[in-house]
Protein backbone atom coordinates (compact mmCIF):
# COMPACT_ATOMS: atom_id res chain seq x y z
CA UNK A 1 0.00 0.00 0.00
CA UNK A 2 0.91 3.75 -0.71
CA UNK A 3 -0.78 6.22 1.50
CA UNK A 4 0.47 9.63 2.40
CA UNK A 5 -0.62 11.30 6.17
CA UNK A 6 0.03 14.91 5.96
CA UNK A 7 1.16 16.64 9.00
CA UNK A 8 -0.80 19.27 10.49
CA UNK A 9 1.95 20.24 12.51
CA UNK A 10 3.36 21.54 9.31
CA UNK A 11 -0.05 23.79 8.66
CA UNK A 12 -0.82 27.54 9.06
CA UNK A 13 -2.34 27.08 12.46
CA UNK A 14 -4.12 30.49 11.81
CA UNK A 15 -5.43 28.97 8.64
CA UNK A 16 -6.40 25.33 9.74
CA UNK A 17 -9.55 25.06 8.35
CA UNK A 18 -8.09 26.61 4.79
CA UNK A 19 -5.24 23.89 4.83
CA UNK A 20 -7.09 21.04 5.94
CA UNK A 21 -9.65 21.62 2.88
CA UNK A 22 -6.33 21.79 0.56
CA UNK A 23 -5.97 18.39 2.20
CA UNK A 24 -9.56 17.27 1.21
CA UNK A 25 -8.87 17.89 -2.37
CA UNK A 26 -5.95 16.20 -2.34
CA UNK A 27 -4.90 13.02 -2.92
CA UNK A 28 -4.04 12.07 0.76
CA UNK A 29 -5.14 9.54 2.54
CA UNK A 30 -5.17 9.99 6.15
CA UNK A 31 -4.51 13.05 8.39
CA UNK A 32 -1.78 13.30 10.87
CA UNK A 33 -1.96 14.29 13.88
CA UNK A 34 0.44 15.64 16.32
CA UNK A 35 -0.29 15.60 19.90
CA UNK A 36 2.47 16.06 22.45
CA UNK A 37 2.69 16.96 25.81
CA UNK A 38 5.75 19.23 27.21
CA UNK A 39 6.91 15.50 28.83
CA UNK A 40 7.55 12.62 27.04
CA UNK A 41 9.00 15.36 24.11
CA UNK A 42 10.14 18.58 24.79
CA UNK A 43 7.60 20.70 23.08
CA UNK A 44 3.99 21.07 23.47
CA UNK A 45 1.47 21.38 20.44
CA UNK A 46 -2.57 20.69 21.09
CA UNK A 47 -5.17 18.66 22.52
CA UNK A 48 -8.25 16.98 22.11
CA UNK A 49 -10.23 20.86 21.43
CA UNK A 50 -8.14 21.59 18.88
CA UNK A 51 -8.63 17.77 17.26
CA UNK A 52 -12.38 18.19 17.49
CA UNK A 53 -12.05 21.20 15.68
CA UNK A 54 -9.60 19.47 12.75
CA UNK A 55 -12.59 16.93 12.75
CA UNK A 56 -14.93 19.44 11.70
CA UNK A 57 -13.42 19.91 8.67
CA UNK A 58 -11.47 16.92 7.57
CA UNK A 59 -12.71 14.04 5.74
CA UNK A 60 -10.07 11.87 5.76
CA UNK A 61 -8.91 9.35 8.44
CA UNK A 62 -7.26 11.70 11.33
CA UNK A 63 -4.12 9.53 12.29
CA UNK A 64 -3.19 10.78 16.06
CA UNK A 65 0.25 10.17 17.04
CA UNK A 66 0.36 10.34 20.85
CA UNK A 67 3.58 11.85 22.25
CA UNK A 68 2.60 11.65 25.79
CA UNK A 69 3.47 9.95 28.61
CA UNK A 70 0.72 7.39 29.69
CA UNK A 71 -1.58 7.73 26.61
CA UNK A 72 -4.14 5.01 28.27
CA UNK A 73 -5.55 8.13 30.14
CA UNK A 74 -6.71 9.70 26.70
CA UNK A 75 -8.24 6.88 24.67
CA UNK A 76 -11.89 7.96 25.02
CA UNK A 77 -11.35 11.82 24.69
CA UNK A 78 -9.42 11.25 21.37
CA UNK A 79 -12.05 8.92 19.97
CA UNK A 80 -14.87 11.34 21.06
CA UNK A 81 -12.29 14.10 19.19
CA UNK A 82 -12.67 12.64 16.08
CA UNK A 83 -9.60 9.87 15.57
CA UNK A 84 -9.64 7.41 13.65
CA UNK A 85 -6.60 5.76 14.47
CA UNK A 86 -4.91 6.07 17.58
CA UNK A 87 -0.95 5.36 17.99
CA UNK A 88 0.80 5.27 21.11
CA UNK A 89 4.69 5.38 22.04
CA UNK A 90 6.04 1.95 23.09
CA UNK A 91 8.30 4.30 25.66
CA UNK A 92 5.88 6.44 27.32
CA UNK A 93 3.31 2.93 28.30
CA UNK A 94 4.02 -0.03 30.52
CA UNK A 95 0.70 -1.53 29.09
CA UNK A 96 0.35 -2.01 25.75
CA UNK A 97 -1.68 -4.82 25.03
CA UNK A 98 -4.41 -3.23 28.00
CA UNK A 99 -4.62 0.21 26.19
CA UNK A 100 -4.14 -1.31 22.16
CA UNK A 101 -7.64 -3.20 23.47
CA UNK A 102 -8.83 -0.19 25.02
CA UNK A 103 -8.04 1.46 21.71
CA UNK A 104 -10.04 -1.31 19.65
CA UNK A 105 -12.83 -1.58 22.21
CA UNK A 106 -13.32 2.51 21.09
CA UNK A 107 -13.81 1.36 18.17
CA UNK A 108 -10.14 2.79 16.41
CA UNK A 109 -7.15 1.24 14.41
CA UNK A 110 -4.38 0.96 17.33
CA UNK A 111 -0.62 0.48 16.84
CA UNK A 112 2.41 1.59 18.51
CA UNK A 113 4.92 4.17 17.79
CA UNK A 114 8.71 3.32 18.09
CA UNK A 115 11.55 6.00 18.48
CA UNK A 116 14.63 5.81 16.61
CA UNK A 117 16.77 4.04 19.55
CA UNK A 118 14.05 1.42 19.98
CA UNK A 119 14.53 -2.10 18.36
CA UNK A 120 11.62 -3.25 16.38
CA UNK A 121 12.33 -6.72 18.35
CA UNK A 122 10.50 -4.75 21.42
CA UNK A 123 7.30 -5.27 19.05
CA UNK A 124 8.10 -9.30 19.18
CA UNK A 125 4.64 -9.93 21.23
CA UNK A 126 2.39 -6.60 20.89
CA UNK A 127 2.68 -6.49 16.91
CA UNK A 128 -0.76 -9.40 17.01
CA UNK A 129 -2.43 -6.60 18.41
CA UNK A 130 -1.49 -3.70 16.12
CA UNK A 131 -3.41 -2.68 13.09
CA UNK A 132 -0.18 -0.11 12.17
CA UNK A 133 3.26 0.44 13.73
CA UNK A 134 5.11 3.62 13.27
CA UNK A 135 8.27 4.21 13.17
CA UNK A 136 9.95 7.76 13.99
CA UNK A 137 12.43 8.79 11.81
CA UNK A 138 13.37 11.74 13.47
CA UNK A 139 13.98 12.26 17.63
CA UNK A 140 9.78 13.15 17.86
CA UNK A 141 9.23 16.77 19.10
CA UNK A 142 9.58 18.63 15.99
CA UNK A 143 9.07 19.02 12.26
CA UNK A 144 11.54 19.64 9.90
CA UNK A 145 14.36 17.59 11.12
CA UNK A 146 16.76 15.53 9.31
CA UNK A 147 15.77 12.02 8.28
CA UNK A 148 18.07 8.85 10.42
CA UNK A 149 19.07 6.45 7.23
CA UNK A 150 19.12 3.87 9.62
CA UNK A 151 14.80 3.81 9.10
CA UNK A 152 15.48 1.61 6.45
CA UNK A 153 16.44 -1.28 8.03
CA UNK A 154 14.21 -1.07 10.40
CA UNK A 155 11.56 -0.70 7.71
CA UNK A 156 13.07 -4.29 6.29
CA UNK A 157 13.24 -5.78 9.86
CA UNK A 158 9.32 -5.14 10.87
CA UNK A 159 8.69 -5.53 6.98
CA UNK A 160 10.01 -9.15 8.27
CA UNK A 161 8.22 -9.31 11.70
CA UNK A 162 4.62 -8.34 9.53
CA UNK A 163 5.45 -11.27 7.76
CA UNK A 164 5.55 -13.75 10.47
CA UNK A 165 2.88 -12.69 12.53
CA UNK A 166 0.69 -9.95 11.21
CA UNK A 167 1.01 -9.48 8.06
CA UNK A 168 -2.43 -6.95 7.79
CA UNK A 169 -0.47 -4.41 9.92
CA UNK A 170 0.70 -1.17 8.40
CA UNK A 171 3.92 0.21 8.15
CA UNK A 172 4.17 4.23 9.05
CA UNK A 173 7.39 6.28 9.14
CA UNK A 174 7.63 9.75 10.56
CA UNK A 175 10.11 12.43 10.53
CA UNK A 176 12.16 13.75 7.49
CA UNK A 177 10.14 12.58 4.56
CA UNK A 178 10.46 13.94 0.98
CA UNK A 179 10.06 13.23 -2.49
CA UNK A 180 13.66 11.75 -2.47
CA UNK A 181 13.78 9.12 0.12
CA UNK A 182 9.77 8.46 -0.25
CA UNK A 183 10.68 6.07 -2.84
CA UNK A 184 13.11 4.27 -0.78
CA UNK A 185 10.72 3.86 2.13
CA UNK A 186 7.91 2.31 -0.27
CA UNK A 187 10.58 0.59 -1.76
CA UNK A 188 11.88 -1.45 1.99
CA UNK A 189 8.51 -2.03 2.84
CA UNK A 190 6.41 0.96 4.17
CA UNK A 191 3.01 1.58 3.56
CA UNK A 192 2.02 4.85 5.01
CA UNK A 193 4.32 8.05 4.54
CA UNK A 194 3.75 11.08 7.08
CA UNK A 195 4.90 13.96 5.41
CA UNK A 196 5.29 17.68 7.49
CA UNK A 197 7.51 20.30 5.90
CA UNK A 198 8.07 18.02 2.70
CA UNK A 199 4.40 18.83 1.90
CA UNK A 200 3.31 22.46 3.33
CA UNK A 201 6.83 23.90 2.09
CA UNK A 202 6.48 23.12 -1.27
CA UNK A 203 5.17 25.43 -3.82
CA UNK A 204 2.60 23.06 -4.51
CA UNK A 205 1.61 20.72 -1.90
CA UNK A 206 -1.43 18.97 -3.73
CA UNK A 207 1.51 18.16 -6.26
CA UNK A 208 3.47 17.23 -3.95
CA UNK A 209 1.21 14.41 -2.11
CA UNK A 210 0.68 13.12 -5.87
CA UNK A 211 4.46 12.97 -6.46
CA UNK A 212 4.80 10.92 -3.18
CA UNK A 213 2.13 8.54 -4.06
CA UNK A 214 3.82 7.79 -7.72
C1 LIG B 1 7.58 14.83 14.90
C2 LIG B 1 6.19 14.54 14.40
C3 LIG B 1 6.09 14.49 12.93
C4 LIG B 1 6.42 15.79 12.23
C5 LIG B 1 6.92 15.43 10.87
O1 LIG B 1 7.64 14.62 16.26
O2 LIG B 1 5.76 13.28 14.89
O3 LIG B 1 4.82 14.01 12.52
O4 LIG B 1 5.35 16.66 12.11
O5 LIG B 1 7.34 16.59 10.23
P1 LIG B 1 8.43 16.55 9.07
O6 LIG B 1 7.85 15.74 7.96
O7 LIG B 1 8.60 17.99 8.72
O8 LIG B 1 9.67 15.92 9.65
ZN1 LIG C 1 3.92 12.37 14.02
Amino acid sequence: MKLISPSLLSADFGNLQRDIEMLNASECDWLHVDVMDGIFVPNISFGQPIVKHIKKHAQKPLDVHLMIMDPGRYVQDFRDAGAAILTIHYEACHHHDRVLHAIHDAGMKGGVVLNPSSPVSLLEDIIQECDVVLLMSVNPGFGGQKFIENTYNKVRQLRALCDRKNPQCLIEVDGGVNLQNAIKLFEAGADVLVAGNAVFKSDDPAATIHQMKQ
